[in-house]
């Protein structure tokens, strides 16, 4: 599976050895926004995702762990003196004088200005970061790369929802079924896995997207380029710019939905059961070319993939209202 080779094992395995429990009484929801492929629109999503939730449900914390790409702080333009690698190991107090605030109530922790701040950040460090803020906040809306480094893995372990932004192309959803079938496999509750389909008129639609996935997709929002471009130029999340927009009103009914949601934690031991997982593969000779079966070479989006139906991904359809036209 070619997953594999895009996770450190070495460094979860450091993860694994210095985690710590989320602390009880911890009750703020950890929602970690996780796109597949780069380029999915991923903190496009977020931020206007933090937006709708601040003006729901108050001050809502925005982390960005997207390490290779942290750009929140230009998407609120926003200057940020002190970044999420200043702050690992800081108390609450500490931690909040590294938060920017913005109006409706959103608090950015902006992510590392480069390689070498990104890499003194471990994956270890995470989990009681993110504890940390759902102590002071409502909500917390996480960042991430696409890909499934030591960081992002230990960002989904905390995650009470995880919201999977998927654009209409194929590759964008081979990896998104690369990305289900692995969480199912690492025993995930695909329950807490929400989909949302940016739409292209004329292009892959839900109905193709269902097919494909085995599941159905959970949210629809429209793809705007104009509206994007320009927000993402001015420094305002379309959210905040133009909040009547039917993008900026798509993502309100999800930050609506996730109001309701439950606030426990599903994914606790992912480190140990990756690294599981990946000593199975290990053992398996030749390991690579053994599983590689498991995903579709080909997706085809008129007819579901036996190989896709074959791992068990299964359909959730949480309730709440959709931006559907199911
Ligand atoms: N809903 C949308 N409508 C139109 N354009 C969008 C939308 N979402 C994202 N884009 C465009 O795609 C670009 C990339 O989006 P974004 O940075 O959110 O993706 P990402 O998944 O976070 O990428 P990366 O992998 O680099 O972190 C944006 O700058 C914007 O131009
Ligand atoms: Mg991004």
């Amino acid at each position: 599976m070619r997953v594999v080779g895009r996770i450190d094992s070495a460094a979860l395995k450091r993860a694994s050895g210095k985690r710590r429990a989320r602390p009880a009484g911890t009750d703020g929801r950890i929602v970690v926004v996780h796109g597949a492929k780069g380029g999915s629109g991923t903190s496009v999503l977020a931020a206007s995702l933090a937006a709708a939730l601040a003006r729901h449900a108050g001050p809502v914390a925005l982390v960005d762990l997207a390490l290779a790409s942290a750009d929140q702080d230009l998407l609120w333009n926003l200057n940020c003196p002190l970044r999420v690698d200043d702050v690992l190991g800081a108390d609450g107090h500490e931690l909040a004088d590294a938060l920017v605030g913005h109006p409706p109530g959103v608090r950015l922790l902006a992510g590392p200005l480069g390689p070498a701040e990104a890499e003194t950040i471990s994956g270890s460090a995470i989990g009681p970061l993110l504890s940390e803020l759902a102590e002071r906040h409502p909500y917390v809306v996480v960042d991430t790369s696409s890909e499934l480094s030591e960081v992002t893995v230990c960002a989904l372990e905390a995650a009470t929802r995880i919201l999977v932004p998927i654009v209409p192309e194929l590759p964008a959803l081979r990896g998104t079924q690369r990305l289900l079938s692995m969480l199912e496999r690492l025993g995930l509750d695909l329950a807490v896995v929400q989909t949302c389909l940016w739409v292209r008129p004329g292009e892959i639609d839900a109905a193709a997207v269902t097919r494909v996935l085995g599941r159905a997709v959970d949210w629809q929002v429209p793809w705007a380029t104009k509206v994007v471009q320009e927000s993402v130029n001015a420094g305002q999340p379309v959210a905040i710019a133009q909040p009547r927009h039917p993008l900026a009103t798509g993502i309100a009914r999800i930050a609506a939905n996730l109001a309701g949601a439950p606030s426990a934690p599903v994914a606790s031991g992912l480190v140990d059961r990756i690294l599981a997982l990946l000593s199975r593969w290990r053992s398996k000779s030749p390991p690579a070319q053994a599983e590689e079966p498991v995903l579709a070479k080909n997706v085809d989006v008129t007819e579901p993939r036996a190989s896709v139906r074959s791992v068990g991904l299964v359909t959730v359809a949480p309730a709440g209202p959709r931006m559907t036209d199911r």
